[in-house]
């Protein structure tokens, strides 16, 4: 099969010749149809530097196969892009082909997409299991991993070697430290400088944060493996009553409406020690606009306590084909090709994306562009899931109480203990009897 026929271009494609040399056959009076080229579109995210890097890529596509490509916007949250993607998918529209989904969609979505093993021609083997298995639903490879994610902290190196600081290793060091280097700034008339930014708006993101501190405490991932909620427990508690003392004190008040992008804005504007972000934000902080351009390092999560352990979300994104797609197999071939290994490669240079086939992490030059995707490999590796396998069709009302308890706790409406054994409750409720 030659190279374009695999990408799914009109050339040796099923479909005949490219749109050009049907055209001439066409004139020199051959019975030959002229082929015609699909207008695919595709639904790209749009934090840091990612909408530019898909229009790149799906360009290049478009430019190899004879097609074109349309791209589409779509809200930065995830929570407010999965309403829209579910208002779409349920009106079978076909106005987005490809869709980009979130680690924790296919078992909420997973029907509306076509099963992409018959185009793959085996590619997934490339990469790393754990996310093909998340995105294969009753045996259907709904969506092919495009790039992975883990919670990262991000710190001014600058800013910590100033004051004597070490980068800290667990959430109380991070408290006293960005209290401590906040103040002695302040003091010295640095006055919009805040000691730590994070997302804590209620969606998605706010999910990401409070699992992050929970399971670094030991306080469990909100419903276990087996279905078992568990999130009513001390150290979870104790684990966002920590994070409730931020708010207005290390944080700025306003971070109960941060998203990722509101977190990297002050971060990367100068005014923030600390930062919890994605592994994208390195690349726009060392931009060569970006105030903070070498001055940003960055680490592991740290522990909750000296018993505890470091824990980054995972997260990361996906492309899925629409089943109401009028052209599944030229979009399939899309897909295809922006999570294959070139594309992988160029947005991780690029765009700090974490690749989702391991050997490039081993590449010279996506070390050389992000030298933690190497320091920080486990990290990746081992980041602590969401619990949307176990709730499948239901997780996004199982993520937005818990969304919901935490952001409550934050603002100071219930306190953490009380939170907690509200939300089990409701849990309870949405559950089959107790269990999910
Ligand atoms: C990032 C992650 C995604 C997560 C989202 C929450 O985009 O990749 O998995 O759901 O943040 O805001």
């Amino acid at each position: 099969m030659t190279e374009s026929a695999r990408r799914g271009g009109p050339r040796g494609g099923p479909r005949g010749g490219l749109l050009s040399v049907g055209a001439v056959a066409l004139a020199a009076g051959a019975a030959q149809p002229a082929a015609e080229a699909a207008e695919i579109s595709i639904a790209c995210g749009a934090l840091g530097v990612e909408f530019q890097l898909c229009k790149d890529g799906a360009e290049a596509w478009a430019a190899e196969s004879g097609h074109s490509v349309r791209l589409v916007n779509t809200p930065n949250s995830a929570t407010e892009r999965l309403a829209l993607y579910q208002q779409l998918l349920a009106a079978r529209a076909k106005d987005i082909d490809v869709f980009q989904i979130d680690v924790i969609w296919p078992g909420m979505l997973a029907n509306h997409f076509i099963d992409l093993t018959p185009f793959s021609q085996g590619a997934e083997a490339a990469h790393f299991p754990a996310i093909v298995e998340n995105n294969t639903v009753d045996g259907r490879l709904v969506a092919m991993p495009w790039f992975t994610d883990a919670g990262l902290l991000y710190y001014r190196k600058d800013l910590l070697e100033k004051h004597g600081k070490a980068v800290p290793a667990t959430w109380r060091e991070l408290t006293e430290t960005a209290a401590a280097v906040q103040a002695a700034e302040r003091a010295a008339g640095n006055d919009k400088l805040w000691g730590f930014v994070w997302q804590g708006k209620a969606y998605e993101g706010l999910t990401c944060n409070a699992l992050e501190w929970i399971d670094s405490h030991g306080g469990g991932a909100v419903v276990d493996a087996r279905g078992k909620i568990t999130v009513n427990n001390p150290k979870a508690a104790e684990a966002l009553d920590l994070a409730a003392g931020w708010v207005g004190a290390i944080s700025p008040p306003g971070v109960l409406n941060y998203s990722e992008e509101e977190a990297r804005g002050v971060f990367q504007s100068g005014n923030a020690v600390f930062m919890r972000n994605w592994p994208y934000a390195w690349a726009p902080a060392n931009g060569a606009d970006s105030p903070v351009r070498d001055l940003v390092g960055v680490s592991a999560l740290p522990r909750g306590g000296a018993e505890g352990k470091q824990s980054g979300t995972l997260g990361g994104w996906q492309l899925a084909v629409s089943k109401y797609s009028d052209h599944p197999e030229v979009a399939a071939s899309l897909v295809l090709y922006l999570t294959g290994l070139e594309e992988q490669k160029r947005r991780a240079i690029v765009g700090a994306y974490n690749p989702t086939i391991a050997s490039l992490y081993k590449d010279a030059q996506v070390l050389s562009a992000n030298p933690f995707f190497g320091s920080l490999y486990d990290t990746f590796t081992n980041a602590v899931a969401r619990p949307s396998k176990i709730a499948g069709a239901k997780y996004n009302r199982l993520s937005s109480e818990f969304w919901n308890a935490a952001h409550a706790v934050l603002s100071g409406k219930s306190d953490a203990t009380t939170g907690l054994a509200r939300l089990e409750r409701k849990l309870k409720r949405i559950s089959r009897n107790g269990r999910w």
